[in-house]
């Protein structure tokens, strides 16, 4: 530490030390923003009551570099006169639109500073370094996560002629020396317009100007702001809704081009708000070499100063000498809803990029928000609309979309994607996986609609462990969201707020609920005896939401589930799950599935096996099979695809991670199917494992407190001695874990019966893998591998063997059928197949389907007594 705070600030560390708790360290868990400019943004405005109330989400590096929970003043630039800023309720809007997150604020901003001393080694005042401290501070804080943003607040001491005149030029390098100072190329910026509290504000012109000259910036305004009295600093209520622009404005630009694709909340039940289906024929074009997006020089087009000369600008030659060297109208096309892989024998084992292009016509209403989605693209894909960037998104099993307001032409409108499924050590999943790299837009893709103010978000479930009381929420996004109740206010009067009514006719409910300032209400609706859902009796209610001029229909079903010691309580009573685990996979194609035919298909195939429980393996399968499950009446066990060895230690990854988990959670939470939500599978135990993982399950428990959460856990063995005692199941609701006697193990079959398990953990017991290949219609004596016989032998065994353990209350057998794997080789039992389908890829069902069969009518009259 510089000794420029040796006797006074000395007196003052003290202070903070003894008030504010540090934070105990738990790996790189913070996304990080950092806080710089001048007196606005470290904060002026009078404290009150809030400014003391902590989130635990919110951390700030406080002046010692330790973490504390944030709270106002966050900046010690000046003392005395330090007080509120926009800091904190920034962290707020960032919350309320990913509420899984935790937040690390870096204060860095110092009062009355000009842009001219943010500079490396330039000092300002008595020996302060605002740029060495500010990029000293951001690597201090790098040790606790990633950083994802800067909040810039800064003009007032250059808001003059001669100031205006070269700020611009100042900004453009300070951010560029950020960006790579903090070794972040694409690092969103977000500055703000000083208050318009003086005679004039020429920087303010000049700011406005900056996401027009500096790639993924946005500037926040300060209209409607007012100063505290002393015509420069923005009084308390000013500071707050300036910080919420910040977040907004930050969402943005993280959901958009250059961002990292992770900021945005889903609209829930998005399909009800379908305006136009985009699937279809898509013309396509190959690009190994993604010639499309770098030019010669390897930068990105996307990010040049015209952001044009990539395939996104589905460029036509205008005459006969013009050079152009592709052309969408004359290349193939490929089917979306698909994968690229089963639809060309050319792209069966093609990784790499390839670009879809669709036309579509549009005819946009004033008033009306318009959103492109896609229900998945495997695995990197980068949107544009018209030739322009709408942004990227990973993740080749989640929905993601785009709002297109005021972006959309009257007519035709040209839509293009850059598709990549190249496989990369720290992404999710990582480089090794048991099933096939399908690439490609294999979700539905559509355009949505919604009036101005919409409700954007809902969760109406049944209270955790609660049979007579549905909770939940309603979010609305628009500017009628809070019925004009200011950010950060409650809402506990009633009054104010936008009115929001939650109808459920069937169970005579009618209640009327007020969003608070941030546009969301609380739900908590006591019920009479309900018709409640089960696999025996899928009972969905319709419920409609209303809100302003918006109405949003869906159907939900009420169920509770928890665990009572070793047994699992659907509704109050011990179930067992009679379960199946299942790719998102047509086997008869063979590729993704494409529709509701393929799903149904497969889901019938489950109930025929007697199943009321399914695992949908190892990434969140199609919104519309969890319908199907919802309406069919099979419990669900859903995942995401944290699968085998990931970068534990990478902040990013685990950012990716926590993000596919927020989507799946957000997506399926009102559908009373899904049971269990479930981190990972067979990942190796570490100490960054188990921070990664345990990390994961904290956020899956406090976006979700009404489901179980799980993963399938490392079992290790010494002899007939199976050994359960993963530290992970410490932070899990049930022990579940993949095992592979008879067919990994190198037993002999008859030796399961002598196995005996050890679980540390007193819990249900899910067994979520078990099994053996058999190539269908090869018959042989059951010690032959590969046979059918010695496939139904080895179930045979199997559920003797699992019969001895007394908390088991349920299993998933790998799997339903058979399915592509690019990890099997033998010519003749494999061939790129994985065959431990209980079916075969041509629907043949193979001897051990009939062994599960039975066992499960059995084991489903006991549990029905
Ligand atoms: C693993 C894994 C599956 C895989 C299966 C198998 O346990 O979880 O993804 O396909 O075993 O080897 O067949």
């Amino acid at each position: 530490m510089k000794l420029k705070f040796f006797p006074v600030h000395l007196f003052f560390v003290v202070l903070v030390f003894a008030a504010a708790p540090v934070v105990a360290q738990q790996g790189q868990d913070l996304d990080l923003y950092l806080l710089i400019g001048q007196s606005n943004m470290a904060g002026r405005a009078p404290l009150d009551d809030s400014s003391k109330l902590t989130d635990s989400r919110i951390l700030m590096l406080d002046k010692s570099n330790n973490w504390v929970p944030a709270t106002d003043p966050l900046h010690f630039d000046k003392p005395d006169v330090v007080g509120v800023g926009p800091g904190i309720a920034f962290a707020r809007e960032i919350l309320r639109n990913s509420a899984g997150r935790r937040i690390g604020l870096i204060p860095c901003a110092v009062g009355g500073s000009p842009i001219r001393v943010w500079e490396p080694d330039s000092t300002y005042l008595n020996g302060l370094h605002p740029y060495d401290d500010a990029i000293r501070r951001a690597k201090i804080a790098l040790g606790r996560g990633r950083l994802c943003g800067i909040i810039w607040h800064q003009g007032e001491s250059d808001n003059n002629t001669a100031g205006a005149a070269v700020y611009m030029e100042k900004l453009k390098i300070l951010i560029r020396r950020l960006r790579t100072d903090l070794k972040t190329p694409a690092l969103p910026f977000v500055a703000g317009e000083i208050g318009y509290f003086a005679k004039s504000t020429p920087i303010n012109q000049v700011i406005d100007r900056l996401p027009g000259v500096v790639a993924n910036t946005a500037v926040v305004s300060a209209e409607g702001l007012t100063d505290k009295g002393d015509k420069t600093h923005f009084d308390t209520r000013s500071a707050r809704e300036l910080g919420r622009r910040y977040g907004q404005a930050m969402i943005k630009l993280e959901k958009g081009p250059g961002g990292l694709g992770i900021g945005g909340v889903l609209i829930q039940n998005i399909f009800a708000r379908q305006e136009v289906s985009l699937d279809g024929r898509w013309n396509y074009i190959v690009d190994p070499y993604e010639n499309g997006y770098y030019d010669y020089r390897h930068q990105p087009y996307d990010q040049s100063a015209s952001g044009t000369g990539g395939f996104f600008d589905d460029k036509k030659p205008a005459d006969r000498n013009e050079l152009v060297e592709y052309n969408f109208d004359l290349s193939p096309t490929l089917k979306v809803p698909g994968d690229w892989n089963s639809q060309e024998d050319k792209l069966l084992y093609y990784e790499g990029t390839v670009w879809y292009r669709r036309i579509f016509s549009a005819s946009p209403k004033q008033g009306r928000r318009y959103f492109l989605y896609f229900g998945a693209v495997n695995y990197e894909a980068h949107v544009y609309l018209n030739g322009k960037k709408l942004g990227m998104h990973k993740g080749g099993f989640t929905p993601f979309e785009f709002e297109v307001t005021g972006k959309l032409k009257d007519g035709d409108n040209t839509i293009v994607v850059k598709a990549d499924n190249t496989r990369k050590k720290d992404e999710i999943p990582t480089v090794n996986t048991d099933w096939w790299n399908y690439g490609g837009i294999t979700r539905d893709v559509m355009l949505a609609s919604a009036p101005a103010t919409f409700i954007s978000d809902y969760k109406v479930q049944l209270a955790k462990d609660e049979p007579g009381r549905i909770e939940g929420f309603v979010q609305l996004d628009g500017e009628g969201a809070n019925g004009g109740v200011g950010s950060g206010e409650r809402n506990s009067s009633g009054v104010g707020g936008q009115e929001v009514m939650i109808s459920i006719p069937e169970a005579g409910v009618h209640q009327t609920v007020r969003t608070d300032g941030s546009g969301r209400a609380d739900v908590s609706i006591p019920v009479k005896k309900l018709n409640y859902w089960s696999p025996e009796n899928p009972h969905l209610y319709a419920v409609t939401l209303k809100a302003g001029a918006d109405a949003i229909n869906d159907k939900i079903g009420f169920r509770t589930i928890q665990v009572k010691g070793q047994d699992i309580l659907l509704n109050g009573k011990s179930v067992f799950l009679r379960g199946i685990s299942i790719h998102d996979e047509n086997p008869l194609i063979p590729g993704r599935n494409r529709g509701e035919g393929d799903l149904r298909m497969l889901l019938n195939w489950a109930k025929e096996l007697g199943c009321n429980y399914i695992r949908l393996a190892h990434y969140p399968h199609n919104e519309t099979m969890i319908r199907l499950a919802d309406e069919m009446g099979l419990m669900v066990w859903a995942e995401v695809p944290v699968y085998w060895t990931i970068s534990w230690e990478n902040a990013d990854t685990y950012a990716n991670a926590q993000k596919q988990l927020t989507d799946l959670i957000t997506r399926d939470k009102n559908r009373a199917a899904v049971i269990i939500w479930s981190i990972g599978n067979e990942t190796p135990i570490s100490e960054p494992r188990l921070s990664f993982m345990g990390r994961l399950a904290t956020q899956a428990h406090t976006l979700d407190n009404s489901r179980l959460i799980s993963a399938a856990l490392e079992v290790h063995r010494k002899g007939n001695e199976a050994f359960v005692d993963d530290p992970l199941g410490e932070k899990l609701d049930l022990v579940s874990f993949n095992e592979y006697a008879g067919w990994y193990w190198g037993d002999r079959l008859t030796d399961l019966p002598n196995y005996h398990f050890t679980i540390k953990y007193d819990r249900p017991v899910i067994i979520t893998e078990f099994g053996g290949d058999a190539l269908a219609g090869f018959h042989a004596d059951a010690g032959t591998k590969f046979s059918e016989e010695y496939q139904e032998e080895l179930y045979r065994y199997q559920l003797q063997m699992l019969k001895g353990i007394g908390a088991l209350r349920g299993m998933t057998p790998w799997i339903l059928t058979d399915f592509r794997s690019p990890r099997r080789q033998h010519p003749v039992y494999q061939n790129f197949w994985n065959r431990k389908g209980l079916i075969s890829e041509t629907g043949q069902k193979k001897k051990a389907f009939f062994v599960l069969k039975d066992f499960y009518e059995e084991i489903g009259k006991k549990y029905a007594q």
